[in-house]
């Protein structure tokens, strides 16, 4: 029996219901993706929040998303992104923002694998950091677990993604983290918001992914920001049983982007 997560991105929601980002209604936007997931009918083990639940960072905000996410929040993982306060975030997700002074994350068993989410929000900076005391916390959780196959989640990206604008917002010094990723192969996904859109590549042994947004989404591949027609979507994980397994390296697992059929919303430069 596989162990199936869920992940969901860069909401972006206002306390006004009605405002919109680049053309895009986002309250709204979330609440069909949300509606889409239902509709798959999956029961979903775990659901993680890789960021960015804001965007206008106000306490309300926060309330509208944990409403929203209301079924879910027993089985919710959260992290901040850019867009977020993390203060905030404790208060209103207290149930869901594990962590402590070193920022919000979180480790736990699911399945037989090893799910971990890392803080890399830094505030007032749209770029990331993983910050030398958040680093030490994941390298002593991968060294304790290192039989386990893992997933790390968190909001920016380890790497490029092939569009110079993004790439400019990502990791500010990612060497180190690179480094502990490389040098732990059971770490066999890393999955991340931030750049709106679909993308894949490599981290050491690791698969570096990232999933589109619930309401704006970036044409991928771009110099400029250039917001994309293409409809908002949620990541799916399927983690197999690693039971059968010879080791961490070897377990299966698959991953897709669902995406809705269709949306209204016009593509615009920002
Ligand atoms: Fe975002």
């Amino acid at each position: 029996m596989s162990t199936l997560l869920l992940q969901l991105s860069d909401l972006h929601l206002f306390a006004e219901p009605d405002v919109l980002l680049r053309e895009v209604p986002t309250r709204d936007s979330l609440g069909e993706v949300l509606e889409a997931v239902r509709g798959t009918g999956w029961e979903f083990d775990r659901v993680v929040v890789t960021g960015d639940f804001t965007h206008d960072e106000r306490r309300e905000t926060y309330e509208v998303a944990q409403e929203l996410l209301e079924e879910w929040l027993d089985r919710c993982h959260v992290l901040p992104g850019n867009h977020d306060d993390r203060g905030l975030m404790r208060e209103v997700f207290s149930g869901q923002a594990g962590g402590s002074d070193r920022g919000i994350c979180f480790s736990q068993a699911v399945g037989g694998w090893r799910l971990i989410g890392i803080d890399t929000h830094v505030p007032g900076e749209v770029r990331g950091r993983v910050e030398q005391e958040m680093l030490d916390w994941l390298a002593g959780e991968l060294a304790e677990h290192v039989a386990e196959p893992t997933i790390v989640f968190q909001h920016h990206p380890p790497i490029g993604v092939g569009s110079a604008w993004l790439d400019e917002i990502g990791l500010l010094d990612p060497g180190p983290y690179r480094d502990l990723i490389t040098s732990s192969p059971q770490v066999r996904v890393v999955s991340c918001g931030h750049v709106h859109q679909e993308s894949s590549g490599t981290l050491g042994t690791a698969v570096v992914l990232t999933v589109p947004s619930t309401g704006v989404q970036f044409v991928p591949l771009c110099r400029t920001a250039r917001v994309d027609a293409i409809a908002p979507g949620f990541r799916v994980f399927a983690l197999e049983d690693p039971a059968d397994a010879v080791d961490a390296s070897s377990v299966g697992w698959s991953s897709r982007v669902v995406r809705l059929p269709s949306i209204s919303f016009p593509a615009v430069d920002v």
